[in-house]
C-alpha cells in the first residue's frame, strides 16, 4: 500500500488533453487491487477522479480526467469528496449545515492530508477540510484493508463557532463513480422474508434505500447492496462494488445519476428527525461505511468482505462457535426445571455444546408466561424456575453441556415492574397513545441511567453466573412515537439510541471479551457491521423452512460471512431433516426441536452429522465462498467453500424447484480450486439407509478438470440436497 501526494509539473498537465493542472495533489488511497482517487486543484476543491482498479504506474493517476466529464459540470463539484449544501452544489449534498449565525451553507476546502499504517496491512489516510469562512472543520477517514481490499470511510465534523452548529445532513461517504450504466441490487424483506434481491437499472435521479425504524432498522431494508457498474452483477465477472453501512440505527443510502451520468454515492445516518445540534469544541462522529471494488463479479465482492470481517471487525472472526439446542419452539413459554433439564440430556445425547434457554424465563409481578408482559423485569421467574439460572446453569453443566440465556434488554413490556418504576425511561409521546410492536415499548438508551440498567441487568447475570457461556440478544420491537422524557435534544434520540446502545455493548465488550454473544431481532431485522463488531453472530431470520432458508441465507452471504450466520434446524417446511440439517450445515449450525420426537433414524442422522460438522468446520468458517448455481436463476442452488491452500473444499447443492425431473442435469463447474491439484469427492450427511451413488467411485479428478468439465452432484427430487467433500488427493 502507499498512500501517495503527487504534484504535477505544469507540463505534463499541458501535455495531456485532461484537466489535471500546474499543482493539482493527488491522494491515492489503495488496497491491493483497488484505488481511490482524490484529486485537489489549485482552489482547494477535493474531488474524486477515480474509484475501481489500481493503476500498475501510481504517476499515472495524475492523467486522470476529472471527472469524466460528458458535459458540464456547473458546480465544478458534482464529484466533491464531501458535497456541501448550501454553496455551488446542486445535487444531494452530504453536508448540511446551519452556522451559529444561521448561515445555511458549507464550503470545504483541502487543508491537508496524512497517512499512517495504524495495523499490519491497514493504513489510515485522514483527509482535513476546513470552510473558509468559518472555524468550522470536516475529517474524512479512510481505512484501507490491504489484503481484503476493503475500504473502511467515515467523517468527523468539529468547530470552534461562538454557539452551536445544526447539522443537518451529516453523510459517512460520499463517493463518485463514473460508468455507461449503474445497476443496483438491493434487498427488501419483513419478519420471516428477509432479504429479498431486486437489481434494477439506475436512471436519471436519485434512488434512495433507507429506514426510520429506529431499532430494529433494517427489517424492510438493510443497509447493503451491490452495485453492478456497465453491465448487470454476475458471479464472477464485471465491476461490483459491495456496500454496507456499520450502523444499527436509521440510514440512508442515495444514488444519484447526474447530468454529466456519473453517479454520486452518499451514505450515512438518515437525517430524518435527526438534527444534531453539535457544540463549539466537541466532534461528531459519523458510522463507518464499507465497500470493496471487484473486477471479477459479485462472487469476489463478498470474498473480500468475508475476509475482512472474519480478519478485522467480528469478534473471534477466527475462532470457534458453540453449536446449540435452543428451546424457543421446542417449548415456547411453556416450561420448568424439570422440562429443561430433560432438555440438557437431550443436548448431550444430540451432542451439541451449548444449550440455550430463550424467552419466558423472567419477571414476577407480571410473568413473562406470553410476550405481553415482563420485558424489563430480568429475575428469574420463581414458578418456573424457583431455583434461579444458577441452578439451570450446574444442571446443564452436569449433563455435560454448556448454558446460554436470551435477553431483550433493551425493551420494555408496558405491564412490567420497570414500567411502573420509571416511566420516563420509556420511548413515548406523552400526548399520545401508546402504540405497541409485538406488545412492547423500547427503552431509551440515549439517556445514561438506562444505558447503566440494560449493562448492569447483563452484567448482573454475567457475574452471579460467571460460567454462563451464551448470550441471545433480541430486539423484537422498532421504535413508535419516538420521544424523550430527558434528552435535553429531542431529534437526538434516534442517534444517541444507537450510540448509547453501543456505549452498552462497548463495556460489555471491555468485561467479556471472549463470550460469544448472538444478534438477533426477531429474526434478521438488525444485521450490520456497526453490531457486529460485538456480536460473534447473527440471527438472519425465523423462518428456518430448509428451502426458504436457502434463499435467506444466500443473500446476507454477499456481505456477511458463514461462521457468523446462524442457522437452526428446526420443525419449519416441509423438507426432511436431511435437507434442514444440510441447510444449516452452511454457516453455524444449531437446533430449535424436540430432540426426543426424532425418530432412531433422524436421530442417528443428527448425531453424525454433528460430528461431521465439528470436523468440516473450520472449511465453511474460514473458506472462501464460490456460488455456482444461483436459487434465483436455476431449480438447483449449488454453492462450495474453499480453504485458503485449496486442499480441501465443501460443496453443497439443493434442488429448490420442484418441475418434473428437476435437478442437476449437467455436471456442474466447481470453482477456486487449484488446476494442478488431485482432488477425490466424497459425499458427507448420507441418510441412514440409503446409498450414495458418489461414494463408490474412487476417482481423483484435477482441479483444472473440475472447474472445466464439472461434476455432477446428482441432485434430484430423491436425492434434494447433496453435501460433498472434496479433498486433496494425496
Ligand atoms: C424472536 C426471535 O427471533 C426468536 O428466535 C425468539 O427468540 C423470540 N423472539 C422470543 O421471543
Amino acid at each position: 500500500m502507499k498512500i501517495t501526494l503527487y504534484l504535477f509539473a505544469f507540463l505534463l498537465a499541458a501535455k495531456t488533453a485532461f484537466s489535471a493542472a500546474p499543482g493539482d495533489k493527488y491522494i491515492a488511497i489503495e488496497t491491493q487491487h483497488t484505488a481511490l482517487v482524490i484529486r485537489v486543484d489549485q482552489d482547494g476543491d477535493p474531488t474524486i477522479v477515480h474509484l475501481g482498479k489500481r493503476l500498475q504506474n501510481a504517476a499515472e493517476y495524475g492523467l486522470l480526467p476529472a471527472n469524466e466529464k460528458r458535459g458540464e459540470d456547473y458546480t465544478k463539484i458534482y464529484n466533491s469528496v464531501y458535497t456541501p449544501a448550501g454553496g455551488r452544489n446542486l445535487l444531494e449534498p452530504a453536508l448540511q449545515v446551519a452556522h451559529a449565525d444561521g448561515n445555511p451553507s458549507a464550503d470545504l476546502r483541502y487543508v491537508r492530508h496524512e497517512t499512517q499504517t495504524v495495523a499490519d496491512g491497514v493504513v489510515l489516510t485522514t483527509v482535513f477540510l476546513k470552510d473558509p469562512q468559518y472555524p468550522f472543520e470536516v475529517m474524512l477517514y479512510y481505512k484501507a484493508y490491504q489484503n481484503e481490499d476493503v475500504i473502511e470511510q467515515w467523517t468527523t465534523i468539529r468547530h470552534s463557532e461562538k454557539k452551536p452548529v445544526r447539522l443537518q445532513k451529516y453523510a459517512s461517504a460520499n463517493l463518485y463513480i463514473p460508468a455507461r450504466k449503474y445497476y443496483l441490487t438491493h434487498f427488501h424483506g419483513d419478519w420471516a422474508r428477509e432479504m429479498n434481491p431486486e437489481e434494477i437499472p439506475l436512471t436519471a435521479g436519485l434512488k434512495v434505500l433507507d429506514t426510520k425504524l429506529g431499532t430494529r432498522a433494517d427489517l424492510f431494508q438493510p443497509p447493503s447492496f451491490l452495485l453492478a457498474l456497465n453491465q448487470p452483477a454476475e458471479e464472477e465477472i464485471g465491476e461490483v462494488i459491495a456496500g454496507t453501512l456499520a450502523w444499527s440505527g436509521n440510514y440512508k443510502i442515495e444514488f444519484e445519476i447526474d447530468p454529466l451520468r456519473n453517479l454520486r454515492l452518499l451514505a450515512g445516518i438518515n437525517p430524518y428527525a435527526s438534527e444534531y445540534t453539535l457544540a463549539p469544541g466537541k466532534e461528531f462522529t459519523t458510522p463507518a461505511f464499507l465497500y470493496t471494488y471487484s473486477n471479477a463479479g459479485k462472487g469476489q465482492a463478498s470474498r473480500n468482505l468475508h475476509r475482512w470481517a472474519r480478519k478485522h471487525r467480528i469478534p473471534q472472526g477466527k475462532g470457534n462457535r458453540l453449536t446449540l439446542l435452543n428451546n424457543w419452539e421446542a417449548t415456547y413459554f411453556d416450561f420448568n426445571e424439570e422440562k429443561l433439564t430433560a432438555l440438557f440430556k437431550d443436548g448431550k445425547k444430540l451432542g451439541v455444546d451449548l444449550f440455550l434457554l430463550d424467552d419466558g424465563w423472567f419477571a414476577n409481578k407480571y410473568p413473562r408466561n406470553n410476550d405481553q408482559t415482563g420485558l424489563g423485569d430480568w429475575q428469574e421467574n420463581k414458578q418456573k424456575l424457583p431455583h434461579g439460572l444458577g441452578y439451570l446453569v450446574k444442571e446443564a453443566e452436569s449433563a455435560g453441556i454448556k448454558f446460554g440465556i436470551w435477553l431483550e434488554p433493551e425493551m420494555v413490556s408496558p405491564k412490567s415492574e420497570l414500567y411502573e418504576k420509571h416511566p420516563d425511561w420509556v420511548i413515548k409521546l406523552p400526548n399520545r397513545a401508546e402504540y405497541y410492536f409485538r406488545n412492547q415499548l423500547v427503552l431509551d438508551l440515549s439517556n445514561p441511567k438506562v444505558q447503566d440498567f440494560v449493562y448492569g441487568v447483563v452484567d448482573g447475570i454475567l457475574t452471579k453466573n460467571p460460567t454462563l457461556s451464551y448470550i441471545k440478544w433480541d430486539c423484537n420491537a422498532v421504535i413508535y412515537n419516538a420521544f424523550s422524557a430527558t434528552n435535553p435534544n429531542p431529534s437526538h434520540l434516534f442517534v444517541e439510541y444507537v450510540q448509547g446502545l453501543y456505549k452498552v455493548l462497548d463495556r460489555l465488550r471491555a468485561k467479556y471479551p471472549t463470550l460469544p454473544l448472538m444478534l438477533c431481532s426477531g429474526g434478521g431485522g438488525r444485521v450490520d457491521y456497526g453490531a457486529l463488531k460485538y456480536f460473534t453472530e447473527f440471527w438472519p431470520s425465523d423462518n428456518t423452512d430448509g428451502l426458504e432458508r436457502i434463499f435467506i441465507q444466500w443473500n446476507y452471504s454477499y456481505f456477511f460471512p458463514a461462521i457468523a450466520t446462524c442457522n437452526h434446524i428446526t420443525d419449519w417446511g416441509d423438507q426432511p431433516i436431511k435437507f434442514r440439517t444440510d441447510v444449516a450445515m452452511m454457516g453455524k449450525m444449531g437446533y430449535d426441536i424436540v430432540v426426543s420426537k426424532l425418530d432412531e433414524k433422524e436421530l442417528a442422522f443428527s448425531q453424525q452429522a454433528l460430528q461431521t460438522y465439528s470436523r468440516v468446520k473450520d472449511v465453511i468458517w474460514q473458506g472462501d465462498l464460490f456460488r455456482l448455481a444461483s436459487p434465483q436463476k436455476n431449480d438447483l442452488a449449488s454453492l462450495m467453500y474453499v480453504s485458503e491452500k485449496q486442499d480441501k473444499a465443501l460443496w453443497f447443492s439443493y434442488l429448490v424447484g420442484n418441475r418434473y425431473r428437476e435437478g442437476s442435469q449437467a455436471p456442474i463447474l466447481l470453482k477456486g480450486l487449484n488446476p494442478s491439484k488431485k482432488y477425490r469427492i466424497q459425499e458427507l450427511n448420507v441418510y441412514p439407509g440409503t446409498n450414495s451413488p458418489i461414494n463408490h467411485s474412487q476417482s481423483v479428478y484435477s482441479g483444472d478438470y473440475l472447474m472445466t468439465v464439472g461434476f455432477n452432484p446428482q441432485v434430484d427430487a430423491r436425492r434434494a440436497s447433496v453435501v460433498l467433500e472434496v479433498t486433496e488427493a494425496n
